[in-house]
């Protein structure tokens, strides 16, 4: 996609992090943004703050893991604006962070409902009208979780591994067909966000009698590192750059940060080789211990 102005861009998870941020960016391009979030309240003010600069937006509150939700979603967008060029599908929640016998099906259902479904639906309800116009952009926010399996993150790992899948799935259909609609695949590293605390928006049904708590050292005792962590962390706004940028290049790939780079290579050399896996204490091993 090269030309932005007048077009429309669909974001999930965008009351907040790094949806929101796309929302700003997509903002400043001059597009209508139509931003869906399951946090009413956050999206109702970070609505306005994106209509703030000078644009149409359109809030619907979505559950991404929700097909009729999604289906909603689909026909709000076209009653507003038309059907969408730019659909980045990027709402995403991380269940505690334990090894994988202590958590609960809850825990699994939850991650997999967003990360996973809230994929696969956005791709049903949005792709056959980028195809039938035969112009558009799909963003797929996956993870560098998608790409290696770090201890501890068992749903999320699974769940950010299905969206690569599905981005690599919809590239090959795309490429095999002749579109000139693109598919990208948003693999982030670490990025200040409000992620830490995903559980404030656990559906009710989901939450167990005893929630589950992370464990800190499972996370490399994030606490401990703080300041550290501010400091390495991307910002949603460089973020953001970087997928305008992607978009307008046509890029598939699109990484924030190089930490991660030596832990994939490992992974894709024993997939080669047929050697075991690369093992690290924590996710955060490529920042904490160098
Ligand atoms: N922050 C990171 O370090 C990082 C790294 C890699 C990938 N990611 C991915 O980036 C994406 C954005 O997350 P973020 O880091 O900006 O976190 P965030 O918590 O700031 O934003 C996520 C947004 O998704 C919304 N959301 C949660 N459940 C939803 C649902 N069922 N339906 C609709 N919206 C829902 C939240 O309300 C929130 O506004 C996620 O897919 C996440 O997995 C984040």
């Amino acid at each position: 996609m090269q030309d932005f102005e007048g077009k429309t861009a669909v974001i999930t998870g965008s009351a907040s992090g790094m949806g929101l941020a796309f929302a700003e960016s997509f903002a400043r391009v001059g597009m209508n943004i139509v931003m869906a979030d399951i946090e009413e309240d956050a999206l109702k003010t970070a609505a306005a703050g994106v209509e703030a600069l000078g644009v149409s937006v359109v809030p619907v509150v979505t559950d991404v893991g929700d097909a009729a939700a999604m289906d909603h979603l689909g026909e709000a967008t076209r009653d507003a604006f038309g059907p969408a060029h730019l659909v980045c599908l990027n709402a995403g929640v991380s269940a505690p962070t334990i090894p994988m016998e202590q958590l609960s099906a809850n825990d699994w259902k939850w991650t997999l409902d967003v990360n996973l479904f809230g994929v696969a639906h956005g791709i049903r309800v949005f792709l056959p009208e980028l195809k039938a116009r035969n112009e558009g952009s799909v963003v797929v926010t996956a993870s560098v979780a998608g790409l290696t399996s770090h201890p501890f993150l068992a749903p999320y790992n699974a769940s950010k591994h299905a969206a690569v899948a599905i981005a690599e799935t919809l590239h090959a259909e795309l490429v095999n067909e002749g579109s000139n609609v693109t598919a990208h695949c948003l693999c982030p590293g670490m990025v200040a966000t409000n992620i830490g605390t995903s559980e404030r928006n656990r559906p009710k049904e989901l939450q167990d009698e005893v929630a589950n708590a992370s464990d800190p050292q499972a996370m490399g005792d994030l606490a401990a590192h703080a300041e550290e962590f501010v400091k390495i962390a991307q910002t949603p706004d460089a973020v953001a750059e970087r997928v305008l940028a992607a978009v307008v290049e046509g890029r598939f790939w699109i990484e924030t940060d190089a930490y991660y780079r030596e832990t994939i290579q490992a992974r894709h050399r024993s997939i080669e080789n047929r050697t075991a896996p690369p093992v690290a204490k924590s996710v955060m091993d490529p920042y904490f211990t160098k």
